[in-house]
């Protein structure tokens, strides 16, 4: 099992989600990004995951995030990438880049609601995928990255 907080997962948030708080409750629920980030580092924590969070409304900001990744390496990688998941192929072809396994996070459900977010152009290079149960969703993408790379729970 690997020494606590040796881990580091990759928290990225793409375009308009440092908006939480904001934006439709009932889509996204009434956390602001950095207390989702604190809860999901909490949890993530319990698996000896060392949380680094990130967001940009810049979608040139994120492939070069993603590439540091590719480059230095992580453990895992949790994205939610906003409406970038419908149609970035630029964002597609710098997650293909990236080693360490990848959870597709959204806190809606995706799939019932508006026609194009039924697509996403990063459904099928990622390990993990959970869309509509808010926060928890989160929680399972870290869960199911921890069984992956084969930490159990801690402490
Ligand atoms: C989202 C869903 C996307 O369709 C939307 O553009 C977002 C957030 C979600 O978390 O439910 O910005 O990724």
């Amino acid at each position: 099992m690997a020494e606590r907080g040796m881990t580091s997962l990759c928290l990225l948030h793409g375009v308009n989600l440092d908006m939480l708080g904001r934006r439709d409750p009932t889509h996204y629920g009434t956390l602001t990004l950095s207390e989702l980030e604190r809860q999901v580092a909490r949890h993530a924590e319990r698996h000896g995951f060392t949380v680094q969070p990130f967001q940009t409304n810049f979608e040139g900001e994120m492939v070069e995030e993603l590439h540091r990744i590719a480059v230095e390496g992580a453990g895992a990688v949790v994205i939610n990438p906003g409406a970038w998941t419908h149609y970035s192929y630029a964002i597609r072809d710098a997650l293909e880049m990236v080693t360490a396994p990848v959870a597709e996070v959204h806190l809606s459900d995706v799939s019932g609601r508006e026609e194009f977010r039924r697509r996403s152009v990063i459904a099928d290079i990622v390990a993990v995928r959970v869309a509509g149960e808010g926060i928890e969703g989160y929680f399972k993408a870290c869960d199911a990255l921890a069984d992956i790379i084969g930490l159990g729970v801690q402490g």
